[in-house]
C-alpha cells in the first residue's frame, strides 16, 4: 500500500525527501507493486535530449497490479460503476473478480484477432463497461491503446488511427448522450474505409442501433467473448514499454500523440491518485471526465484501479434529464470524492440553486476540479452548493502530457485557497522562468511554468516524432521542460496557473492575462461565459474583443456592454476594459470542453479564411453564428 500523507507536516517531509533523494524516494513507491523483475537502476536521463528512463530494467504488466492482486485479495469488491445514461436503466456493477475475467477474455479476442505485443490499438468507445476492459485487456497482452473520444468526427479518427497505424478499431453500434444516441459505427466506417492498417472492427451492441457491417472487416464483439477462455497470462513487458498514445492537439499543426510506458506511469498514477483524494477503503469515487482525456486514463481507470477503490462511470451529460443529474448520481451512490471540471462547474452554478439543494451530498469529501482555471465565483459556488463548505476542493493542474497530476492541495493537509492549485505534489520540481530563461527566485513572482527533474509518468515522446517531442517541451528552456502555461507564486509559495502563456495580451504596454478579466465577466449574474482575445489596434497595439455568452439576448446590449467593463475595472483594472463586446449565444469549445481561442481570434480579426478544422469541435455550429454576429 501507499502511505498517506497525513497532513501538512508530512507533506513537507516527504516533498523534502523526494527531492533530496529521489530515486530512494521512487522506488520506495515502487516496491509496493508486483513486477516480474526488479529494476537495476530507478532513474537514466537526459532532459536536453528529453531522454528519460525509469526503473530500468524493471519489467510488469501494469493489469496485474490493477486486476489480479485485488482478484486475489477482494474479489468480491466493485472495482468499477456503471451509471447509465438513462437514470431509469439498470446500472452496472463489476467486481474485481468479474473485471478480471472480463479482461482477461477480451485479451484473448485480441489475441486471436493477431494482435500482438507493441501493436497499436484504437479505442473507440461511448463510456460504457467495455472501455475500460478494451483499454486493460490491451494492456494484458502488451498492445498499445490509443483511446479517441467518441465524439471526435470521422477525419479527426482517421487521422489519429493513421498516425499510430491501428491494426484493431474497437467501437459500438452506437453511444447515447442525453437524448441523442450517436452513430458511432457509421463514423469508424468513414474513418477507415480505405485505410490500410485497420485489419478489424469489433463492434460492441449496445444501443441496438441499425449498422452495416463489412463481412470481411467487422466484427460483432459479443459471440467472440463468449467463446473466449477466462484466463490471459498477462505479457511481461519492459518499465519503459509504451502502454499507451494519447493525442493532444498542439497549438498548430497535427495532434501529438504524447506516448507514455508501463513502468512510471503505474507508479505515478497510483501515487498521484492516493494523495490527492485521500481515498479510503469502501469509499465511492467518481471522476466525470470522459476516459478519451488522460484525466479518464489516469483518474478513472489506473489510479483508482491500482489502489483497489471503486471507481464509478458515468455515460451521460450534465444536463440531462436535468441539471440536477450530477448531485443525483452523488446521492445514489454516496460519493465520497467527486472530480469534474471547471467548465462543468460554472454552467450548473448558472442554474437554479434547488438542483442541487435537493439532493443529499453529505456523503462527499473531496471535490476536485481539472482541465482549465476555476474562476473565483465557480470554486465559491463549488464550495459552498456542493461541498457545504467542509469538503477540501482539489484544483489540480497537469497535462496530458504529465500523465498524472502535478498541483494540487493534499485534501485535509494544505489549506486551499480559490483559485490556487497550490503546491506540486512530491516529486515535482517546478519553476518560473523569465523571458531570457532565467529561474525566477522568490515569492509573489509570476513567470513561464517549467519542470526541472523528470518525474516517472512524463510522456517520453511523440510517436513517431521524437524531435518534435524535443522542439516543442524542450528548446524553449533547455534542460528543462516546459509546460507552456503561465503561473503565479504567491506569498507561501502557491500556485496559480494564469492559463497558457500564448493567451497573454499586450494592451499599451502592460502584460494582461485574460483569465481574469474573463473572471471579472463571468460574476455579471447574467453571463455565461466569456472569452477575450486580442485583435491589433494602431495606438494600443492591441485591444480587448470580448465574446460572451448570455442567455437573454433582450437586454440593451450597451448599458450591459458598460456594465461588463465597470466589472472589469473594479476587478482588474481600467486598463483592461474591453473594446469590443459581441454577445453571443455560445462559444467553440474542443470535445473536453475548452474554448477554442484560436478561431475566436480569427473572427476578432477578421480572418476568416483560416478558420482551420472545426469539425473536432463540440458545438461547431455556433461559428457560423459568431461569425455573423462580428462586430
Ligand atoms: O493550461 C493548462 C490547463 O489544461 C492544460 C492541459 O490540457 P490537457 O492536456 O487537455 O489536460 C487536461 C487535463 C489534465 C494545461 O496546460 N489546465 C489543466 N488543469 C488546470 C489547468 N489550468 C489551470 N488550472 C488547472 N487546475
Amino acid at each position: 500500500m501507499i502511505q498517506r500523507i497525513t497532513d501538512l507536516r508530512d507533506y513537507f517531509k516527504q516533498y523534502d525527501k523526494s527531492i533530496q533523494e529521489p530515486e530512494k524516494f521512487w522506488a520506495k513507491i515502487a516496491k509496493t507493486f508486483t513486477w516480474q523483475k526488479k529494476w537495476d537502476k530507478v532513474l537514466k536521463y537526459n532532459l536536453h535530449q528529453a531522454e528519460v528512463n525509469w526503473f530500468v530494467g524493471g519489467k510488469l504488466n501494469i493489469t496485474e497490479n490493477c486486476i489480479d492482486r485485488h482478484a486475489a485479495d477482494t474479489p468480491d469488491k466493485v472495482a468499477l460503476l456503471f451509471e447509465p445514461n438513462n437514470p431509469n436503466d439498470a446500472p452496472t456493477k463489476i467486481t474485481y473478480f468479474e473485471l478480471y475475467e472480463q479482461v482477461n477474455q477480451l485479451a484473448n479476442v485480441l489475441k486471436a484477432q493477431g494482435v500482438q505485443k507493441g501493436d497499436r490499438v484504437c479505442i473507440y468507445l461511448p463510456m460504457i463497461s467495455q472501455l475500460p476492459i478494451s483499454v486493460l485487456a490491451c494492456a494484458r497482452i502488451g498492445a498499445i491503446h490509443s483511446v479517441v473520444f467518441a465524439g471526435f468526427s470521422a477525419s479527426a479518427l482517421r487521422s489519429r488511427i493513421e498516425d499510430a497505424a491501428c491494426k484493431i478499431v474497437i467501437t459500438a453500434d452506437g453511444g447515447k448522450r442525453g437524448d441523442k444516441v450517436i452513430d458511432l459505427k457509421n463514423i469508424v466506417d468513414n474513418a477507415v474505409n480505405d485505410v490500410s492498417c485497420v485489419e478489424c472492427v469489433l463492434v460492441v451492441k449496445h444501443t441496438q442501433t441499425k449498422v452495416a457491417m463489412d463481412e470481411l472487416r467487422d466484427k460483432w464483439l459479443e459471440p467472440l467473448i463468449d467463446r473466449a477462455a477466462k484466463t490471459c497470462e498477462p505479457e511481461m513487458m519492459d518499465a519503459e514499454d509504451p502502454l499507451f498514445i494519447l493525442y493532444t492537439s498542439g497549438s498548430t499543426g497535427k495532434p501529438k500523440g504524447m506516448v507514455h510506458t508501463c513502468g512510471g506511469y503505474m507508479v505515478y498514477a497510483a501515487y498521484s491518485f492516493q494523495q490527492v483524494f485521500q481515498y479510503e477503503e469502501n469509499d465511492i469515487y467518481w471522476c466525470s471526465a470522459d476516459v478519451g482525456w488522460i484525466t479518464g486514463h489516469s483518474y478513472i481507470i489506473y489510479g483508482p484501479l491500482l489502489n483497489g477503490a471503486t471507481s464509478l462511470l458515468f455515460e451521460g451529460v450534465p444536463s440531462f434529464p436535468d441539471y440536477g443529474r450530477f448531485w443525483q448520481v452523488i446521492e445514489k451512490y454516496g460519493v465520497n470524492q467527486f472530480y469534474t471540471a471547471p467548465t462543468a462547474i460554472r454552467v450548473l452554478a448558472k442554474q437554479p440553486s434547488e438542483l442541487v439543494e435537493k439532493y443529499d451530498l453529505s456523503s462527499l469529501k473531496v471535490i476536485g476540479t481539472v482541465g482549465e482555471p476555476i474562476n473565483e465565483e465557480a470554486w465559491h459556488w463549488y464550495d459552498k452548493h456542493v461541498g457545504k463548505g467542509k469538503c477540501p476542493i482539489v484544483d489540480t493542474w497537469f497535462q496530458t502530457e504529465t500523465g498524472g497530476i502535478m498541483i494540487s492541495p493534499i485534501p485535509y493537509s494544505t489549506p486551499t485557497k480559490p483559485t490556487f492549485a497550490t503546491w506540486p505534489l512530491p516529486g515535482v520540481q517546478l519553476v518560473l522562468m523569465d523571458p531570457e530563461g532565467n529561474e525566477i527566485q522568490g515569492k509573489s513572482v509570476d513567470g513561464n511554468l517549467c519542470i526541472s527533474f523528470p518525474w516517472p509518468s512524463m510522456a517520453r515522446t511523440i510517436w513517431g516524432d521524437h524531435q518534435r517531442y524535443i522542439d516543442t517541451y524542450f528548446s524553449a528552456y533547455p534542460g528543462y521542460y516546459f509546460t507552456g502555461d503561465g503561473s503565479l507564486r504567491d506569498q507561501e509559495g502557491y500556485y496559480r496557473i494564469t492559463g497558457r502563456v500564448d493567451d497573454v495580451i499586450i494592451v499599451s504596454g502592460h502584460n494582461l492575462g485574460t483569465a481574469p478579466i474573463e473572471d471579472a465577466i463571468n460574476e455579471h449574474p447574467l453571463v455565461i461565459e466569456s472569452a477575450v482575445v486580442g485583435v491589433p489596434h494602431d495606438i494600443k497595439g492591441n485591444a480587448l474583443y470580448g465574446f460572451v455568452t448570455i442567455n437573454d439576448h433582450s437586454q440593451d446590449k450597451e448599458q450591459l456592454t458598460n456594465e461588463l467593463n465597470a466589472y472589469i475595472s473594479e476587478r482588474v483594472g481600467p486598463i483592461a476594459k474591453v473594446d469590443y463586446i459581441q454577445f453571443t449565444n455560445g462559444l467553440p469549445k474542443t470535445r473536453s470542453g475548452k474554448i477554442m481561442r484560436r478561431i475566436l481570434r480569427k473572427v476578432a480579426t477578421g480572418d476568416l479564411n483560416q478558420l482551420g478544422d472545426t469539425s473536432t469541435l463540440l458545438n461547431p455550429e455556433c461559428v457560423e453564428d459568431i461569425i455573423k454576429g462580428k462586430l
